[in-house]
């Protein structure tokens, strides 16, 4: 997919949240609410849970620039392994997106950047678009350490196959998930020139070539106008405020 033709890019990431009759809320409300005008050329990608992707690509797919995106997939192909979904079944019911090294799996799950790696790979054996999540903790900033491990999770986890349309890299500082702590708009530009940096260096791009660099951590309606405003920041990651409609639109309508 093209994504350096879209200009924002907003992400629903529902987590281990959600039900049919929330879908049924956001395609009642959407239907009232989601409108050509108010999106623009920004894109809204939604990632419910794995047993919710069939449904919500029904349900949405009508509504202009929606995309939807699951929230993980297996790193192995073609093995028997209980409980794993892999690319190949995503992309088999028509999704676009793949959120891959979420903080979340990468702690309680131990997913390691190799791990993550594989998962791209999976990914874009498929077609699928990658979202890949980087971020430190709140102990790596006091230790000073938040630039080595954004460099690392970087380089280490981005395959070669990762560029400019396929790959939108979302920073999303694990001090600020669900905890209504943000950082100031300042840091999260100062972060987003950094990435780029290393990117260029990793991939060696020109100065118009750009990933997409989405913020995540704590967006609600109220910070994500500053957030979305900003030229050095493509869109957002949302988690909990992404879970109503309402919420939601506001924070596509942040021109308004
Ligand atoms: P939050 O989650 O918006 O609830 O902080 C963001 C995320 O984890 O993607």
């Amino acid at each position: 997919m093209n994504l350096t033709k879209y200009d924002k890019i907003i992400t629903a990431n529902w987590k281990m949240n959600g039900s049919l009759a929330l879908i049924d809320e956001f395609h009642e409300y959407f239907s009232q609410n989601y409108h050509i005008n108010n999106l623009g050329n920004n894109m809204l990608i939604i990632c419910p849970p794995f047993p919710y992707l069939q449904s919500s690509k029904s349900k949405f797919s009508k509504f202009h620039n929606l995309f939807i995106g699951s929230q993980d997939c297996s790193p192995i192909n073609n093995l028997s392994i209980t409980g794993d979904v892999s690319s190949d079944m995503i992309s088999d019911i028509e999704c676009d997106f793949v959120i891959l090294g979420h903080s979340e799996r990468r702690i309680l799950y131990n997913e390691n950047n190799e791990i993550i790696s594989k998962k791209i790979h999976n990914a874009f054996k498929k077609k699928l678009n990658v979202i890949a999540c980087i971020g430190e903790s709140e102990n790596e900033r006091k230790n000073s350490k938040t630039y080595d491990i954004i460099n690392d999770q970087i380089n280490n986890t981005l395959i070669n196959d990762c560029n400019i349309s396929n790959t939108i890299i979302a920073y999303e500082p694990i001090w600020a998930i669900g905890t209504g702590i943000k950082p100031e708009i300042k840091e999260i530009e100062k972060m987003m020139k950094y990435i780029h940096e290393i990117l260029n260096k990793k991939y060696n791009l020109s100065h118009n070539k750009r990933f997409k660099l989405l913020y995540g951590g704590s967006v609600n309606p109220d910070n994500s106008k500053e957030i979305l405003k900003s030229n050095l920041i493509d869109g957002v990651l949302v988690g909990g405020a992404s879970l109503s409609p309402d919420k939601l639109i506001k924070i596509i309508n942040y021109n308004n």
